[in-house]
């Protein structure tokens, strides 16, 4: 389709002048004599750019500029309350890329119309060439902001709906559109797979600042060097091979959400330094000197217990009370049953849809066995269940087998209350050891490192104590 460009020009000259002119770049044009009729024909066509003279006797160029400006805040506002909303398309009553034109410019007036949304601005008598130029720029960036909105919304819609009715869920739900309005610090504390990083992304997504970054920092996958410069970027020359400046995430994230993910795993000399930032906001680049302030709201997450982890001094003390001020607990799959049917189904639907495959329902047998299951890898197991059942399958039912899940009789739920000493440690000792397999996806090196054992040992333990791992 020929994009329309809207000419908004008391003079009717130039205004033909230019249509005439804009039409041999190969676009279609439409006139507006004055801010009104330009606002009126804003509201009905699908305009691609608009093309805007400053001085007009009716309602002037800047305006124009300013009702625009009003009608996007109020665009955002709406925007912000619903939870889904779908990609943004140039359609009627949005509000395309704006050039203004005036042929009394002054730099003033530039930054003015430039603050009020303009996206450039041209002086007249218009050079053909500029003109080209500025118009070629602005559709440009347009079609970018619409590409990356379209991606935005894509990732978005993938975490936008937490399935489930269980009243642990729901009320879990509540407090975090309650504390999504606020910027106070999140700490989500539950196993591997709960959906640590779906609350945090739809906390984000409720909250004022979901048009800004959500940036997620994985606080395990780096060695300590390369996470402090990570999250604080370098200056040039910072160390060799730092050619030049980096901004780090937490720079990134400005005005938007950090998320600090598996912070129960941070180093000793980054947590300082997190806490640092943390109470004043403001950090130096690795290498430099000068503050760098930012607007961010903390969200953190972590499997591990962090109160023990304060008590055996894995996790500063100071660090936990700064993090722990709005903090949910996401309870294990095992412990709201009620919703595995309808997280199954909704899998179930995605990948289908996903992979392209005809339909497909879970046997009744298959279900009941989902019921029983003690799901070790809460939800990311479930997805994954149904995933590979989806692969595999080849006829229109899904059986117990399909789903590819091994009952385990000596799965010992997280709770070693009432057990004598000796059992209790043997429990934990087990739990440790399956927590950290999960968490390394069954690489037994990577688990026994971050045991601190040989991974000779920690074989050894895994056939003596006989630990089962599912991924
Ligand atoms: N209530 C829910 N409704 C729908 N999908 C969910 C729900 N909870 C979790 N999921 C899905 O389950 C998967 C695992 O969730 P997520 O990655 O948020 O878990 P996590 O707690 O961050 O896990 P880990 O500690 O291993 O990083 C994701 O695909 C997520 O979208
Ligand atoms: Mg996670």
């Amino acid at each position: 389709m020929t994009q329309k460009v809207l000419i908004v020009d008391d003079d009717p000259d130039i205004a033909l002048m230019l249509s005439d002119r804009i039409a041999a770049l190969g676009y279609d044009t439409v006139r507006a004599g004055d801010g009104t009729e330009a606002l009126e024909l804003l509201q009905h066509e699908e305009i691609a750019l608009v093309l805007l003279d400053l001085e007009m006797p009716k309602m002037s160029g800047m305006d124009v500029l300013e009702h625009l400006s009003q009608r996007q805040q109020l665009n955002d506002a709406t925007l912000q309350t619903e939870t889904n909303s779908g990609p943004r398309v140039s359609a009627p009553g949005l509000i395309p890329p704006i050039v203004v034109m005036t042929a009394h410019a002054t730099v003033t007036r530039a930054v003015e119309a430039m603050k009020c949304g303009a996206y450039d601005f041209l002086l007249k008598p218009l050079n053909i060439d500029h003109l080209a130029l500025a118009m070629g720029k602005a559709m440009e960036r347009e079609s970018l902001k619409q590409h990356v909105e379209y991606l935005r919304t894509e990732v978005e819609s993938r975490y936008s709906v937490i399935v489930g009715r269980n009243p642990k869920i729901t009320a879990l739900t509540t407090m975090a559109k309650r504390a999504a309005n606020s910027d106070a610090t999140v700490l989500l504390l539950g196993e591997s797979g709960t959906g640590k990083e779906l609350f945090a992304r739809s906390i984000h997504q409720w909250s004022p600042r979901r048009k800004h970054p959500f940036v997620i920092i994985n606080c395990v996958a780096l060695n300590d060097t390369l996470l402090e410069n990570e999250l604080f970027g370098h200056e040039k020359g910072a160390y060799t091979g730092a050619s030049s400046i980096q901004k780090g995430k937490i720079e990134i994230a400005d005005g938007g959400t950090l998320f600090l993910d598996e912070i129960g795993d941070m180093h000793q000399d980054l947590q300082v330094k997190l806490l640092r930032f943390l109470q004043d906001r403001e950090f130096h680049r690795v290498g430099g000197t000068r503050q760098v302030h930012v607007n961010i709201r903390v969200i953190a997450a972590t499997n591990r217990d962090l109160r023990q982890a304060v008590k055996t001094g894995r996790f500063r003390e100071d660090l936990y009370f700064r993090l722990n001020v709005v903090t949910f607990s996401l309870p294990p799959l095992r412990e709201r049953p009620d919703d595995i049917q309808s997280l199954a189904e909704m899998f179930l639907q995605r990948h289908i849809r996903e992979m392209g495959k005809p339909k497909m329902a879970l046997t009744p047998e298959a279900k009941s066995y989902m019921n029983t299951y003690a799901w070790p890898g809460n939800i990311r197991e479930l997805d994954n269940a149904i995933s590979r059942a989806v692969v595999l399958g080849i006829g229109p039912m899904i059986g117990t087998d399909q789903l590819g899940l091994t009952m385990l009789p000596d799965y010992k739920a997280p709770d070693p209350a009432g057990l004598s000493y000796h059992d209790a440690l043997e429990w934990y000792s087990c739990h440790i050891i399956e927590q950290t397999l999960q968490r390394c996806h069954g690489n037994q090196t990577k688990a026994a490192d971050e045991l601190g054992l040989q991974r000779s040992y920690l074989a050894r333990l895994i056939k003596q104590k006989n630990i089962h791992f599912i991924q």
